[in-house]
């Protein structure tokens, strides 16, 4: 018997970790506007539980948190129609993470590529949180039984394990029950690089601030940082193969084309045969169009963190309720007896 939901449900998520990029936004939450504007039932976690699997000032984390909520907000993101809120505030997540510890084998999770950079050459010195971050991020999404999961293309290794652990679940207790998730990496901007080095990801964990463009960077910063970003001396191409040895002038046509919501060969058709001193202007010229006002919005929003919380507080509570009941057929089918009165 089947008992796997199919229903669409999106689940996303964002370490409140640091400010916010242009990678994090072109990458992630862009798509989670297009979702909530499609109709579909959509939930939006600030992955708090995440963000302290490396170690996190409280003050600042607590900060942070707001200021994610408030860039989610922002960008187009409506408490009204998507459910925003923080993880550590349902608890589902937790609990359903402990148990797909038991299923999540250590040689899936020793594989994982961000676990190898984050916790560099000393393993032994990384958190056990740390190593175990997939099975949590699974519990994230399988808790909902969410169906597609908007992300950038650095989280594709991590929806792949949270596939094999829905599967080996489904396996393991003879049910169809978790649904196997799609992962939703679409667009020109699924790897946005650093502005200094085309062959690295833009990060806000990068030393250098002049490698990003922040969501918080004001108009003189923005044009700035696009003024200074390594190129060459090369004119556009006509094709985007001409750009394959060019990593930093591939990337700068790709932020156009997702910022202008176009294609990057759009973007050569416009360009082709013009150098960096026209091309690097318009970009600037573009971002700041684009992410001044959400900038000031967010600014605006985090002024009043009584109101962020609240909003957190009631996005919390409608999770829980959906959470609620996977969670309960989940202990049945694991055999764990849940009696308590609640
Ligand atoms: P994080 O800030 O690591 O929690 O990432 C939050 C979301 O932003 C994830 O979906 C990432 O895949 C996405 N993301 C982060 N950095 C980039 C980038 N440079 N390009 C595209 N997407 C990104
Ligand atoms: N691991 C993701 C990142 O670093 C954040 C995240 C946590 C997430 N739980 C999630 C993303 C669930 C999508 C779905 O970017």
């Amino acid at each position: 018997m089947s008992e796997a939901r199919h229903t669409p449900r999106v689940f996303s998520g964002i370490q409140p970790s640091g400010g916010l990029t242009l990678g994090n936004y072109l990458g992630a939450i862009r798509r989670f506007v297009e979702m909530q504007e499609q109709g579909i039932e959509t939930l939006y976690c600030m992955v708090d539980m995440h963000a302290i699997t490396t170690w996190q000032e409280p003050a600042r984390l607590r900060q942070a948190t707001r200021e994610l909520a408030a860039g989610f907000m922002a960008a187009g993101l409506d408490p009204s129609r998507s459910i925003l809120f923080n993880q550590s505030q349902v608890p589902a997540h937790a609990e359903m993470a402990w148990i797909f510890n038991c299923v999540a084998r250590m040689g899936w999770l020793g594989r994982m590529t961000q676990f190898k950079e984050k916790a560099g050459k000393d393993r032994e010195a990384a958190s056990v949180g740390l190593f175990a971050y997939p099975t949590l991020m699974a519990a994230d999404i399988l808790v909902y039984h969410a169906t597609h999961v908007p992300v950038g293309e650095d989280q594709k290794q991590h929806l792949e394990l949270t596939r094999d652990i829905a599967a080996k679940f489904n396996h393991d207790y003879e049910v169809d029950f978790f649904p196997l998730t799609e992962p939703v990496i679409e667009g020109a901007a699924t790897r946005v690089m650093s502005l200094r080095d085309g062959t690295r990801k833009m990060s806000k964990s990068d030393p250098s601030d002049m490698s990003r463009i922040n969501l918080t960077d004001d108009s003189d910063a923005i044009a700035a940082k696009i003024r200074k970003a390594r190129t060459d001396a090369e004119p556009l191409p006509e094709a985007m193969g001409g750009l394959d040895a060019r990593p930093e002038a591939r990337n700068l046509v790709n932020i156009y084309a997702a910022l202008a919501n176009t294609t990057p060969q759009a973007v050569l058709d416009e360009f082709a045969g013009q150098g960096f001193a026209v091309f690097k202007p318009r970009l600037a010229e573009l971002a700041v169009t684009e992410l001044a006002p959400i900038s000031a919005e967010m600014i605006r929003l985090a002024g009043d963190p009584g109101q962020i919380d609240a909003i957190l507080g009631q996005g919390a509570e409608r999770a829980a309720a959906l959470a609620e009941p996977i969670l309960a057929r989940t202990y049945e089918i694991v055999g764990l007896i849940r009696s308590r009165p609640r």
